[in-house]
Formats: C-alpha cells, sequence, structure tokens
C-alpha cells in the first residue's frame, strides 16, 4: 500500500459527543476543539437539556469553558432531548436558532441518563411532523429497553420494531441511527439512504465483545450500544469505509470518572474526545483507505445536516506519541481509551 507521509485535510466535526457539565467541560471543551470545528454536544445532562432555553444556557456554558484561541474556531451544536416538553412549537421556534439543529430520541432507561427518555413513539407524531416538515433530523439511540431481549440484540429488535415503522410513516424525516453497532443497522441505513444516515464511533470500528472480557472484565471498554461480534464490527467499518455519504463521524466520546467505571455497577462509556482523529486515521490506513478518510470526518455529516464545510485544515502527522494514562475532569480521575499506549498519528493544527 502506498502511504502518504502525512496528511493535510478539512478540519473534523464531531456529529455524536458527549462533553457533559460544570467542571468537567475544563477538560472536555479543549480537548474537543482541538480535534474538532463543528461537535453535536448531547443533551443527557441531568436534568436533560429539553428546551430552548436549556439549550441555549448549555452553548453558553460550553462556549465559556473554551480557551481564547478557539474563539470563533468552535461551533457546538446543542439538540434538545426528546421529552414531553417538546411540541410542535417548540420545534418551531427551534427550527429559527442556529445552534439547536436536531432533536435527540433515548429510549426510556436505555442509557446514561435516560430515565426522561421515551416509551412510546406514538405521543411524538406530531413533532416528528414537524420535524419533518422543516428537515429537522432526529437522532436516534437505536436499543430497545425489553428486558426479554438480549443484550447483544437489542439495536436489531430496535431497528425491526420501531425504525422500519418510523420511516415508512414519516418517509422525509431526517433520521440519524446513533453510534450504529450491528450489521442490521448497517443494512438499515444502506436500504433508506436518501434521509437516514449513521455516526460511526471509534470503539464500535476497534472492539469486539471479546475486548470487554479480555483476561478479566475491561471496564473501560463497556458502552451502549454494547460492542458486538467480529461481523457486526466488520460491516461497521465496511460502512465507514463505504465512500458513501450516509455514513461519518461521531465519537460517542462519553467520559465517566475513573470511580464510576470501575465499579460494582459500572457505568457505560469511553472516552475517545483526546485522540479521536488521530485513532481513526490509523485505524483508515491499517486498511489502506486514508483517501476516504477527510470525506468521513469533515464533509458527510456537514451534508447531511446542510451545513457549510469547515474551512480550517488540520495536519495528521504519522509520528506515534503515548496516551497519558489519565486526565484531570474536574477534580475525578478519568481514563482515556488507549490510556498509556501507543496512537501512530499525531494531529497538528
Ligand atoms: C454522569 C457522569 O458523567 O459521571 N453522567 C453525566 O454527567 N451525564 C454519570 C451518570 O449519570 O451515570
Ligand atoms: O456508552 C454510552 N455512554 N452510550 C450512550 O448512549 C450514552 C453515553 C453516556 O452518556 O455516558
Ligand atoms: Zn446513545
Ligand atoms: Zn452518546
Amino acid at each position: 500500500v502506498w502511504r502518504m507521509a502525512d496528511l493535510l485535510i478539512r478540519k473534523p466535526d464531531d456529529w455524536h459527543i458527549h462533553l457533559r457539565d460544570g467542571a468537567a467541560l475544563k477538560l472536555t471543551v479543549p480537548q474537543a476543539a482541538r480535534q474538532f470545528g463543528r461537535v453535536i454536544a448531547m443533551p443527557n445532562l441531568r436534568p436533560p437539556v429539553d428546551s430552548i432555553e436549556a439549550a441555549r444556557d448549555y452553548r453558553t456554558r460550553i462556549l465559556d469553558a473554551l480557551p481564547s484561541e478557539y474563539r470563533n474556531r468552535f461551533h457546538p451544536i446543542t439538540p434538545l432531548y426528546l421529552t414531553d416538553r417538546i411540541t410542535p412549537s417548540v420545534i418551531e421556534e427551534a427550527v429559527k436558532t442556529d445552534y439547536i439543529k436536531a432533536v435527540k430520541l433515548y429510549p426510556a432507561g436505555a442509557t446514561t441518563n435516560s430515565e426522561s427518555g421515551v416509551a412510546d413513539l406514538a405521543p411524538f407524531y406530531d413533532v416528528f411532523e414537524a420535524m419533518q416538515k422543516h428537515r429537522m433530523p432526529l437522532l436516534i439511540h437505536g436499543e430497545v429497553t425489553d428486558m426479554q431481549v438480549d443484550v447483544f440484540d437489542r439495536e436489531r429488535v430496535f431497528v425491526e420494531r420501531q425504525l422500519h415503522p418510523l420511516r415508512e410513516r414519516f418517509p422525509e424525516l431526517p433520521m440519524v441511527l446513533e453510534h450504529v453497532s450491528s450489521k442490521e443497522g448497517v443494512r438499515f441505513v444502506e436500504i433508506h439512504e436518501r434521509h437516514t444516515a449513521a455516526t460511526i464511533t471509534v470503539h464500535h470500528m476497534l472492539l469486539t465483545r471479546n475486548d470487554i472480557f479480555q483476561g478479566g472484565l475491561q471496564p473501560h471498554h463497556f458502552c451502549l450500544p454494547v460492542v458486538k461480534t467480529e461481523e457486526d464490527r466488520q460491516a461497521v467499518r465496511a460502512a465507514a469505509f463505504s465512500g458513501k455519504p450516509c455514513f461519518f463521524a461521531g465519537t460517542d466520546s462519553a467520559p465517566h470518572a475513573r470511580h464510576k467505571k470501575e465499579s460494582a455497577c459500572g457505568s457505560a462509556g469511553i472516552y475517545t474526545a483526546h485522540a479521536a482523529v488521530e485513532l481513526y486515521a490509523e485505524i483508515f490506513d491499517e486498511e489502506g483507505m486514508l483517501d476516504r478518510l477527510e470525506a468521513f470526518l469533515s464533509e458527510y455529516g456537514a451534508r447531511f445536516y446542510g451545513l457549510e464545510l469547515g474551512q480550517e485544515k488540520v495536519r495528521l502527522v504519522r509520528t506515534p506519541w503515548t496516551v497519558p494514562d489519565s486526565y484531570d475532569m474536574g477534580g475525578d480521575e478519568l481514563i482515556p481509551f488507549r490510556a498509556g499506549r501507543s496512537v501512530s498519528f499525531r494531529l497538528e493544527e
């Protein structure tokens, strides 16, 4: 494989990240701003971001944590969390802002801070109608929470039971199957590619369920949707490498304090934002697919959301570096993905 020495690309965007709130922003915002020009900052705070005012205030808190060197160069989007406070008239107001852009659907109980999520979609059909009219994307954590369904099948069953009917009822509603993790999820997006997309994480491209149990329980490899079989991982990778504009980067970087991860009831989430672009580059390079990296990281997402492409450039240099063992997150220890080990690309601004 012919290898470029280094790579100059349009600065990437992250279409799915958890920045958290309060003191955590002092770590998560600078690290995200180094890697990304624009991010979708997920609204699963406590309480959830489910009003225009809450979204505006959260965006302000994010920008307040931004180092001055990034001023006017980092654009957080703060979508609304779908709760019963979201009505068609809220959607009419939201489309007038330049920072909401989307609504996030969490099935109740599916993941971190999803208690306020949705149990049944039918009561929200008028909201989806308003979103379809304005072409506002519905971002979906696509897992059923039915205890009868095996945890590794929850995405597949959500696609069957919820996504297919939703797609039929709202044929032009833009939908993003977030952090796609199964071959059935990939397939759903491919067959509906006109108004459907998926974000793809670093960890769903790298890990299988074996990695959760390798030599003992590995809490830092636990996330939701849970990483699945090798066949599923290969389907997710093939989607990212396909060059299809319906597949783009969304890290789902989800920091939890070390004591919350290394616990008798460990939190779901993997922190990748310290090295996300470098890790995507390493993965695409291993597959000889570096020529498809820039579109995946910096073009297809913006196109799906109907936004301008970013104008800044970043350089990816083939220089290995070692990820720190931990970071300080507002006084808590945070263990990043690849802690203490090497990454083969280095991002330079
Ligand atoms: C908490 C965290 O990050 O530690 N989540 C959050 O702030 N969204 C943990 C939790 O609520 O599970
Ligand atoms: O692993 C995850 N962590 N998946 C999610 O969907 C939520 C996230 C979080 O907020 O911690
Ligand atoms: Zn999710
Ligand atoms: Zn997430």
